[in-house]
C-alpha cells in the first residue's frame, strides 16, 4: 500500500542557524521505518546545509519550488538537475503562495511539473480552493482544472516510480488554523483519486500518494490520516517546531499500524 508522505514545507521562515539546527533536531527525533517517508522542504539557500545536517538520518529533502529549463540565461531561476546536485528529491510545484502571490499559472506549473519528472525528481503538484470557490460550490471544478492542467502530457510512464505526489491544500486552510474537517477532505481527495483514475487507469492511480495541507497539527494529523485517501500531510507552521512535527510522524505511523 501508499507509504505516508509527511513533508515540512518551512517557506521563507528560517534563517541558516536555526534551519540546520531544527534539521538536526528532527533527524535526531525521526527514525527510520517503512510505514513514513519524512521531508524536509528548506528555503534554496539552506537545501546545502540542511542536506549535510539529515546525511545520515532517514530524513529527505525538498526544494519549495523548480524551474523548468536545464540552463540558460533565467536569472534568479534554479534548474531541477541543480536541485538533485544538492541532494533533493521532492519539489513542490505550484503551491497556492506561488499560484496567488507570483501569480503561476498551471501552464507554467505543467512545464515545472514535466521537467522536474524528467530530471528523476518527485514532484508535489499543489491544487485547491480558495474561500469564495468553495462557498460558491466550485472545489471540484477548480481542483479538476488545476490538474488538467498541471498534468497535462504527464503520461503514465512519468507517474511510475513515484514521482508523483498531488497535495490538496485548501487556500482558506493555509495558515489560518482553519483545518478542513477529515470528511470535507476525504470528499475532496476521493474526487483527486478518480480523476487521477480517469487519466491513468485504476492501479497506478492507487499508487499515488494524495497529501492534504492546511493548518495541520499534531492534535488533527491522526484524524485525518484515518481517511482511506489522505496518504500524508503536508505542514507549514506545525513544521517548525522539532517536537511538534516529530509527533505528526509519529501519528501517522501509529495511523498506518492500524489502517
Ligand atoms: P500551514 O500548515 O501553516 O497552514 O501551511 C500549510 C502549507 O501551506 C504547507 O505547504
Amino acid at each position: 500500500m501508499r507509504e505516508y508522505l509527511i513533508a515540512g514545507n518551512w517557506k521563507m521562515n528560517l534563517g541558516r542557524t536555526e534551519s540546520v539546527y531544527l534539521a538536526r533536531e528532527l533527524a535526531d527525533k525521526i527514525p527510520a521505518n517503512d510505514a513514513v517517508e519524512t521531508v524536509l522542504i528548506p528555503t534554496f539557500v539552506h537545501l546545502d546545509a540542511v542536506h549535510q545536517a539529515i546525511a545520515s538520518s532517514a530524513l529527505k529533502l525538498g526544494a519549495q519550488d523548480v524551474y523548468y529549463e536545464k540552463k540558460g540565461a533565467f536569472t534568479g531561476e534554479i534548474s531541477p538537475a541543480m536541485l538533485k546536485e544538492v541532494g533533493v528529491q521532492f519539489v513542490l510545484v505550484g503551491h497556492s503562495e506561488r499560484r496567488h502571490i507570483l501569480g503561476e499559472t498551471d501552464a507554467l506549473l505543467n512545464q515545472k511539473t514535466r521537467a522536474a519528472i524528467a530530471e528523476g525528481l518527485s514532484v508535489v503538484l499543489c491544487v485547491g480552493e480558495t474561500l469564495p470557490e468553495r462557498q460558491s460550490h466550485q472545489t471540484n471544478e477548480v481542483v479538476a482544472r488545476q490538474l488538467a492542467g498541471g498534468l497535462a502530457k504527464v503520461d503514465s510512464d512519468m507517474v511510475q516510480l513515484r514521482r508523483l505526489v498531488i497535495a490538496y491544500e485548501p487556500v482558506w486552510a493555509i495558515g489560518t488554523g482553519l483545518t478542513a474537517t477529515p470528511q470535507q477532505a476525504q470528499a475532496v481527495h476521493s474526487f483527486i483519486r478518480q480523476r487521477l483514475t480517469d487519466l491513468y487507469g485504476t492501479s497506478l492511480a492507487r499508487t499515488i500518494r494524495i497529501q492534504y495541507g492546511g493548518s495541520v497539527r499534531k492534535a488533527n494529523a491522526a484524524d485525518l490520516l484515518a481517511e482511506a485517501d489522505i496518504d500524508g500531510l503536508l505542514v507549514g507552521g506545525a513544521s517548525l517546531a522539532a517536537d511538534e512535527f516529530a509527533d505528526i510522524v509519529r501519528a501517522a505511523e501509529q495511523v498506518k499500524g492500524k489502517k
